[in-house]
């Protein structure tokens, strides 16, 4: 495939296909093997992760990339394959998350700072050998208004941080995905959450702009406009797909080919209802799809439990959640699907 940054950003969003947010890092991928009682050792995180890039349907018609953690990048299937050459074989694209994970902002308490910059352009390099095609840097904003949390030093940092992030990347011939996740954990309002969203994307966007990175060859991974978990109100599909489209055209250039949202904590199928949402009301100037970690991870993850009997049952289980996102991607997702499988 080609290797010009706009056509790997294009091929990442395009045709209803999303991506698979398989970077957990240890600490994370851990949390999730407790719940299904799995030990988190080497082989079983192989094992886990292969279960899923070896469900060809899956990966060959909705998943148009997988962002691997460090270790996946370099490891190998039971059989001795790279997991990146499964991939690749399903004609999907093999990104690394490169961020070093967020850590408390020095001087504001609440607020966090995502650390990895020192020594990047020399693991980007890296990585790029060993498959990458695109990486994540993913910047996180809590919200807790009463704190003042999230302050503008905090916003300013981060999207500071992603800017010089997306710049080594392309230098590396890596299309960057710039995640500033605005989180859903909080009490807010759904409004809140457009207006921190909104200054953090507007500060994003100065920074890039004066990074000098190219807006066509990246992809913009962000939340979608909510209300907080800790509010206690579920917003209609028909609401967050409304406030979303209309802060993304207030300040997401169109010269960005897609938009990939995480899922950040939503029901499996509240990820999918408001993805479509958003997409049913398009034509839209960028493509939105999915860049689901959880959301995509947690059928597959319970249905599997660890047991080599149940692999069959872990890839249905993930095949039909790409299949609902991949639908939902092209607003074509209906809930009687659901019900259907
Ligand atoms: P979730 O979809 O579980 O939020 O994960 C996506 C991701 O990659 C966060 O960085």
């Amino acid at each position: 495939m080609s290797e010009r940054l706009e056509d790997i950003a294009t091929a990442m969003v395009s045709g209803g296909k999303g991506l698979l947010a398989a970077d957990e890092s240890s600490g994370t991928i851990k949390k999730r093997f407790d719940v299904i009682g799995v030990e988190s050792t080497a082989d079983n995180r192989r094992d886990y992760r292969e279960m899923m890039f070896r469900a060809s349907d899956a990966m060959s018609k909705y998943i148009s990339g997988v962002i691997l953690y460090d270790e996946t990048i370099r490891q190998k299937a039971a059989d001795g394959t790279p997991l990146v050459d499964i991939i690749k074989a399903a004609g999907s694209i093999p990104g690394i998350k490169v961020d070093l994970g967020a850590k408390p902002l020095a001087g504001f308490p609440g607020d966090t700072i995502t650390e990895g910059l020192d020594g990047l352009r020399e693991r980007l390099a890296e990585y790029y050998k060993l498959g990458a095609r695109f990486a994540k840097w993913r910047a996180v904003i809590d919200i807790d208004t009463g704190k003042g949390v999230p302050s503008t030093n905090s916003i300013a940092s981060n999207t500071h941080a992603l800017a010089r992030y997306a710049a080594l990347c392309q230098e590396a011939g890596i299309v960057p995905i710039v995640e500033p996740e605005v989180l859903m954990d909080g009490a807010h309002s759904i409004d809140t959450c457009y207006d921190v969203t909104k200054a953090t994307l507007v500060k994003l966007y100065d920074e890039l702009y004066a990074a000098r990175v190219v807006l066509g060859g990246s992809i913009l991974k962000p939340n979608m406009v909510i209300s907080g978990k800790k509010s206690g109100k579920t917003d209609s599909p028909e609401e967050i797909a409304e406030k979303t489209i209309k802060l993304f055209r207030e300040v997401v250039p169109a010269a960005v080919p897609g938009i990939a949202f995480l899922s950040g904590g939503q029901e499996d199928e509240e990820a999918t209802a408001n993805l479509n949402a958003i997409n049913a009301i398009g034509p839209h100037p960028w493509k939105l799809t999915f860049s689901y970690g959880r959301a995509l991870q947690a059928a597959p993850q319970k249905a599997w439990s660890g047991k080599a009997s149940n692999i069959a049952a872990g890839q249905a289980a993930f095949t039909h959640r790409a299949h609902m996102n991949h639908l939902a991607a092209l607003g074509k997702w209906q809930p009687a699907l659901e019900k259907a499988a």
